[in-house]
């Protein structure tokens, strides 16, 4: 097994709550642990590409203070400019893949830490495999659509300002007599949307995995009526469908086009077939800054000391997980391949019918 001297760690993807806690994790385990240098790599993969390499040496010094606390990656991240197949300025696209694979040579990183989600994890895999770089993943996402692992970093704090979010949106709604719809991120999943609706009240969830008809949402919203209810909480993740089966989709500045406005979509539908007035609050990126909640700062600190460990053992191609209490390591490509949405059987929908919150499906 070769020596380890120097690790590089990079951020990548879209960032979340609790990035800066697992670069203090690896940090502080590689040199304390292991007397090891640490790169830490700026933007992601762009830092590899740059040139000179964008990066910069990381101690234990830089995470004294209040690094564990904070939101968003000192390290800077991308979601966009896949080496693969990059956008160059002219339009055209080319494979750069060449260039991050040398910029981990020009760093003479033994091995590199990727913290990502699916995407940028399939994308640091596939590096790695073509340039033979010892690569260890760490999940993270506040879309917890990472499969083989029970939790990703982020998710958490997500969850908690979604939470937040219909506590602040009860008060007002009661006091209006009125139907809030709030509109959360999450992809492609509905975690978010499930967890915070159970743990905020919603009446009404709206995810992406299980399809729902307006007249049943307004069934609902009728029934609270009817028991004396004066408001109602409706929860929607962003990539559940208009009623016509039509996904709702913004182009943001820079041309990226992702979900956003099925919220609003969903709040005139209600005010259509019901008498009630409806408000809209679409979360978006609230839920990805502030501070990590402590179970996210676990979570990172967990994860970022078994990477290390995993280095020093030489086990390579691999992401660590969470699973039954225990944190594990599994293979990378298991993990970007193991696509996880929500289970509509599952016990968290399942809790949630208990409680008769509708899901507009029946
Ligand atoms: O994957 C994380 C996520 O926040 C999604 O929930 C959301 O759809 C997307 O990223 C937003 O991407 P961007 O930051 O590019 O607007």
């Amino acid at each position: 097994m070769a020596e380890i001297r120097r690790i590089g760690i990079l951020t990548s993807g879209g960032d979340c709550a609790g990035l800066n806690a697992a670069l203090r994790a690896v940090v502080y385990r590689a040199v304390e642990g292991y007397g090891w240098e640490v790169i830490g790599i700026h933007q992601g993969t762009a830092g590899l590409m740059a040139r000179p390499v964008d990066a910069e040496p990381l101690d234990v010094s830089r995470f004294t203070g209040t690094l564990l606390r904070t939101g968003g990656t000192i390290l800077g991240t991308t979601n966009k400019g896949d080496p693969f197949d990059y956008p160059m300025p002219d339009g055209s696209r080319i494979d750069r893949s060449e260039e991050v694979i040398e910029g981990y040579r020009l760093l003479g990183l033994d091995a590199l830490i990727g913290i990502g989600g699916d995407g940028s994890l399939d994308i640091l895999r596939r590096l790695a495999v073509q340039g033979g770089l010892n690569l260890v993943g760490i999940p993270k996402t506040i879309d917890n659509d990472l499969g083989h692992t029970e939790v990703s970093i982020g998710y958490a704090s997500a969850v908690n300002v979604a939470t937040d979010a219909l506590d602040h949106l009860q008060p007002t709604a009661a006091s209006h007599s009125r139907v809030m719809v709030l509109e959360v991120m999450g992809r492609d999943a509905g975690h978010i949307a499930l967890s915070a609706g159970i743990a905020g009240g919603a009446d009404v969830i709206l995810i992406p995995e299980i399809p729902y008809q307006i007249a049943h949402v307004a069934a609902k919203i009728d029934d609270l009526k009817r028991q004396g209810r004066n408001f109602a909480l409706v929860m929607v993740g962003e990539a559940v469908k208009r009623d016509d089966g039509e996904p709702v989709m913004r182009t943001q500045s820079g041309g990226a086009v992702t979900y956003g406005g099925i919220g609003h979509y969903i709040g005139e539908r209600i005010a259509e077939v019901t008498d009630a007035e409806t408000r809209i609050t679409v979360l978006g990126h609230v839920q990805r800054g502030g501070m990590p909640t402590p179970r996210d700062r676990l979570m990172a600190s967990v994860f970022g000391v078994h990477a290390v460990d995993l280095v020093a053992r030489g086990a390579f191609d691999r992401m660590v997980a969470w699973s039954a209490r225990q944190v594990v390591d599994v293979p990378l490509a298991d993990a970007v391949a193991g696509y996880r949405a929500v289970e509509p059987d599952g016990a968290l929908v399942r809790t949630a019918r208990g409680l008769g919150i509708s899901f507009g499906d029946r």
